[in-house]
This record gives C-alpha cells, structure tokens and sequence, in this order.
C-alpha cells in the first residue's frame, strides 16, 4: 500500500488578503501561541478550550482518560447539556436574534428567533417526556430537511434522549435495519413532504418499514404535518406532532447528562457489511463544532451561514443542527434541490438571504458547472466572504470555478476533511493563516495529530503517499460503533496498520513541501498499474481540467501485463457525445498523459449522462468497478440518488 505516487502537479496559490487576515478569529500570532501551548501540554490545552468555550452545569476535573484505549474518554466527571449550550445561553443577549432562517422548495422563507426556536424545542421535549421517553433511549429522525428536524435533535438532546437521524430519502428496509439496530422506541417524522415540487409520501415508507419483522421495539410514531394528504394514522401507536405539544410548557429543565454520555448515533455505510452505527459523545463531540465554526468559518455575530447540508448527514448535525447554534450565530437552512425550479436557486437564495458564509459539496458545484446556462455572476454574490467545500475531494478546476465564479476572487475557500467518525472538521485551511492551494485541505486543525504512514507505521517523510491516520486522541472523536465495540477496534485501530496504536482514517493522503496535506481518495479505490500506485482523485483531477468535462470517476480492472488498467467514466458539459465519442475518448486519453503521464492514460473511456452517486453526493466507484469488470451488481443499490444510470454506463 505504501508509496502511492502522486502525480497531481497544481501550482495555483491564493493567499488570505490583509483585510481578511486583520478580521480573522485566528490570526497568525493567536496561532503561533495555540501551537505552543499543544507542544507543551495536550491535555492542558484542551482542558483549557474546554473550560472556555462549553457551559457547564458540573465542571471537570479529569480531562483524558486513556486507560482503556482506544475507548476514550474525555472531560468524564463534567457534567452538561449539549441543548442548553445552543439555545438557553444565548436568550439573556440574543433572544429575539434569528436563529433559523427556513426557505421552502417553493421559494418562501420563514425566520425564528433564538427565543422561539427554545420555546419550540422545550415543548417537543415536554412532549416527549409525556410519551415516556427518558435519558438514554433511542429515538429515530426520519424528517426532511427544516426546522422540525432540528426541533426534534434538539429536543432529544435536550432530555438525553440518543437520537439517531434517518436520511428521509433512505429506503424501508434501510431505515428497518437501523431501529432493529438501534432498538429505537420512538420514531419522528412528517407525513409528506415537498421536493423539487414533487409529493412524497414519506409516512407511507415509514409504515412500511414497521410492518417489516425487526421494528418491534418501536413504541410510538410522532407524525409532524407538513400537507394536506391524507396519512393513515395507525390508533395508538402514531400521533400528530402538533397533539402531542398541545398544552405542553414552553420551558422545560435540561436534562443535565455526564460528558461522555452519548449525544447520537449516527449511521454510515462501510464499503462492505451492514452500516456502522457511529456513536458519539456529548461535550467532547460540542467542543468540536464550537471550535471549528469559529477557527475554520471565522464566524462573527452579524453572519448569515448556510451550509446546505441535509440534517441526515454528520454535516447537518455538526453544522447545521448544533455548530451554528452553539455560536449563536443566524443560519439558513433549505429544503428544496440546487436545480429546481432553476439552476440558479443557491445563487438566488444567497443574493435573497444574504448569506456570508457559503458551505457545500464539491458535487453541487461540479453539477452546477454543468450547467452553466445560468451562470453565479447573474446575481448579487457581494454578500459572500468565506466559502466551503466538504465530502470529497474537490478538484482544482472546480475548486478555481467556486473561487472566481461564485466568491468574485474575494473569498477564501476552506476545503474541509473529515467523516462521520470524527465529528468535525480535522484537516482545513484556516482562513486568515493559509495560503490556499486549490484541491489541498492544507492542515490539521491547531491540537490534532494528523499524520501520514506507512505500512511499517513509519511517518512518511517524502512526498508520497500513505495512510492518513491520527496519532492521538482527540475529543471530537468517534467513541464507539453503537452495539459493536470489536468492529470498532478492528476497523479504525487494526493491528495492521500502526499497531492499533493510531486512529485510520481509510484514506490515502500525501504532504507536500510546504507539509500541506492532499487527499488521494479511499484505500479501498487506490489504482495499481505497472507497480505504480496511483490516487483516483488525481486522474480524475485532469481529467476535469478539460474544457469539455463536467466530471469523471476512475476505477481499474484487471490487466494481464500492467497489473491493472484504467477505466475512466466520463460526463461532459452539455450533452453526452454518441457520434463522436470515439474521437472525443482518444483525445482526452492524450490529455490524461500529456496531463500527469503516459502510465495514467486510461484505457478505456465511458462516457454517460451522470454518474453512480449515493444520495449525499459521492461517487460509487465500487459499483463503478463491477461495471468496468462486467462483474454482475449485487449490493444494495436503492441507496443511490440516480440507479437507472447504471444501466446507460453499461452499455
Ligand atoms: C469521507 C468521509 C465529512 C462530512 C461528509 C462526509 C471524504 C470528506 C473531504 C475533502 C477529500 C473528503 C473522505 C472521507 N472526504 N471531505 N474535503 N477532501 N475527501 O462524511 O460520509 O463520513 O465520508 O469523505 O474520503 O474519509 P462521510
């Protein structure tokens, strides 16, 4: 595995303005002296961002416990509530501060005040108590993306209850496996929603999942209304969200829960077996998101954020759900697709709303590439000073259009990587410190370890790529898969790699001179030919430089000789090439090696109208890779976004 050459060569620089450096909530000398403090104690220095930034009911004494790694612990004897630390600190200054900004799918907006948004979530609560929910219990969220979704996380939290969000675009069966996993007693969710102007019937997935053997533990079903239709109303079991708030109390005690004591558990999709259940903890998971919205986003008090990340993902939760309210700060949140009712609509909700901060996925942007027909420079973008860019790599030519195009030059871009297990942002430029590099996640953020090794356990010291791991603890992180600790010890502390000893991220990374980190895509996705080991990200990098692609996934397959070939799956800007396809194939194979190299010519090219993509956007090469190898499909595919293309790239 070790030694994975890189081969992307991106020499574009962009460094932060003086203006932005002056304003900056980092500024170079606040980070020369974060940086001292962590060389000269660890633990000290989280206890210390811990004491500043968290409210708490109990303070702590113990900041890490490491006696029984790698089940740490973090900040154990405190005592807090995560909900009381979003909403009730803020009412003294804030109360009748816009917490939540809601645009609909259909293009009207609804703002509630922080004081609002507690009396809202401090009902549910009561409500939920009156149902008998308790500290401990968990409790399924399979809501669209809006305020009732983050009302109920809240609220959860709010009397300890462990709440575990279903993307409400999962299937029956999906969300079956997860209640049966997380022998959830309560499930929240709307009986229809609004999407891209289309009905969906959710409540009906929903009592098909409960009719599915495994779902037993389910108790109750809270139906929150959000049209007209007529939903079945199963006597007993389900109850109108606005019935069970009737004559609730609009205050409500926090529940005040132990540090560790968990805050969610979030699924996510391994590359094989059932999903993993990440569990995380309560205050290390918070002091993250405070950290990383105002280190990464520089968030002040007069921004307008918006991420456009559904609630269903670790994104949503950490910056949308609890970040931006533990800040204080004025978020927006959609609903609605980036398309619909036109290509235009993140624009014309940025100029409407004016959004500051601007945080989406590189998928978004490369779609919007795509169709450039109505281009950002159509509408006000002045608002705009910081952009942001999560879930996978983005590549440089992107990276430059997101830049130009929508920050006007003006804004710097901080590419953000992390996952689901560790909770927040890890590697990132901050904003007034690095000079951007564009498809580079420039550096840890100031305390965490990130390293890159090889298969030894050996720190790279060249620039070639390795294993992204980190070395030590660090408070956002990951506790437990839910129901699985071995699986949680052997996935992310193997014996293999480093000894058990550090955190694998399952990413293949390098640095370069300047020690800036470049992700080169999942372990699992490296390419091998003629003994070179090659990143996905890179190939596909050139080959999205070109001027007639919109974006491309490089997979391998077998090769007598080279050990593995080259398989590229291309989508072009505009519609797919059928005439010409084989002219266009052949020149761009030229352009891959005049690009990196003749070794990453691919050689084969397939071209089609999309990609494989699940439904938070990533690229399913694996599927990608059955198709390239003619191997028949057998994996679960009702989680993608667009199945039917996976017929036209056979072809
Ligand atoms: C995987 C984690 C992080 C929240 C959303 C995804 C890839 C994520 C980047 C980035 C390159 C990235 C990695 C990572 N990834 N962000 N900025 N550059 N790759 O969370 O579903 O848990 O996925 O997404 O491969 O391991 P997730």
């Amino acid at each position: 595995m070790s030694n994975i050459t890189s081969s992307l060569n991106e020499f574009r620089r962009f460094a932060p303005s003086d203006e932005f450096i002056q304003q900056a909530n980092i500024t170079p000398h606040i980070y020369q002296q974060m940086l001292k403090k962590v060389n000269r104690n660890y633990t000290q220095y989280w206890a210390d961002l811990a004491n500043e930034y968290i409210k708490w009911h109990k303070p702590f004494n113990n900041t890490l416990d490491e006696s029984n790694a790698p089940f740490y612990q973090w900040f154990d004897d405190g005592v807090l509530n995560v909900s009381y630390n979003c909403l009730d600190q803020h009412l003294a200054k804030n109360a009748n501060k816009p917490a939540i900004i809601f645009e609909n799918d259909s293009g009207t907006s609804i703002s509630i005040t922080y004081q609002e948004l507690y009396h809202k979530v401090c009902q549910f609560a009561n409500g939920l108590k009156s149902i008998g929910i308790i500290k401990g219990d968990r409790v399924i969220i399979y809501l669209p993306n809006g305020i009732e979704a983050v009302v109920a996380m809240q609220a959860c939290a709010r009397i300890g209850a462990i709440h575990s969000v279903v993307f409400a675009g999962f299937s029956a069966k999906a969300l079956n496996d997860r209640i049966n996993d997380a022998s959830a007693k309560l499930l929240i969710t709307a009986n229809e929603y609004i999407r891209a102007g289309k009905i969906l019937k959710i409540k009906e997935e929903i009592d098909a999942a409960l009719s599915i053997a495994g779902a037993e533990s389910i108790k109750h079903v809270v139906v929150h209304q959000q049209t007209n239709g007529i939903t079945h109303i199963a006597q007993y079991r389900d109850i109108w969200w606005h019935d069970l708030i009737k004559n609730q109390q609009l205050d409500c005690e926090p529940e005040w829960v132990e540090a560790e004591h968990p805050l969610f558990i979030l699924y996510t999709s391994g590359s094989t077996g059932k999903p993993k259940g990440v569990q995380h903890s309560s205050a290390g998971y918070l002091l993250g998101c405070i950290l990383t919205m105002n280190w990464v986003f520089d968030i002040k008090q007069d921004d307008i954020y918006w991420c456009t990340a559904d609630v269903g993902w670790i994104t949503g939760h950490s910056y949308v759900a609890y970040g931006p309210l533990s800040v204080g700060v004025t978020q927006l949140m959609f609903d609605g697709v980036p398309t619909y009712p036109q290509a235009n609509r993140f624009w014309q909700i940025i100029e409407k709303h004016k959004v500051s901060v601007f945080y989406t996925a590189p998928t978004a942007i490369r779609s919007l590439i795509k169709l450039d027909s109505i281009a950002p420079s159509q509408h006000d973008l002045s608002s705009l000073r910081l952009l942001g860019s999560v879930g996978e790599p983005i590549n440089p030519e992107a990276w430059v259009w997101y830049y130009e195009q929508v920050g006007n030059s003006g804004c710097p871009i901080v590419d953000t990587w992390w996952q689901t297990e560790t909770g927040c942002n890890i590697l990132s430029p901050l904003p007034g410190i690095n000079t951007l590099k564009p498809g580079s996640c420039n550096q840890a953020i100031p305390g965490i370890m990130v390293d890159i090794i090889d298969d030894n356990g050996d720190t790279i010291h060249d620039l070639s790529g390795g294993y992204l791991v980190i070395k030590r603890p660090f408070p956002s992180q990951i506790r437990t898969i839910w129901n699985n600790p071995t699986r949680f010890k052997e996935t992310y502390f193997p014996q293999n790699i480093g000894g058990g000893k550090y955190y694998i991220a399952g990413d293949s990374a390098h640095q370069d001179h300047d020690g800036d980190f470049w992700i080169m895509g999942r372990i699992d996705d490296v390419l091998n030919v003629s003994g070179h080991r090659l990143g996905t990200m890179e190939i596909e990098s050139a080959l999205v430089a070109n001027k007639l692609v919109a974006e491309a996934a490089v997979v391998s397959k077998p090769h007598d000789i080279k050990g593995e070939s080259i398989i590229a799956f291309v989508v072009c800007k505009g519609i797919r090439p059928v005439g010409e396809a084989k002219k266009i194939a052949n020149d761009l194979r030229n352009w891959v090696g005049k690009e990196i190299g003749p070794i990453a010519r691919p050689d084969e090219i397939r071209f089609g109208d999309n990609l494989p993509k699940t439904r938070s956007g990533k690229i399913m090469r694996r599927l990608l890779r059955n198709i390239a190898r003619g191997d028949t499909i057998t994996q679960d595919i009702s989680t993608l976004e667009n199945p039917a293309i996976l017929e036209q790239l056979k072809e």
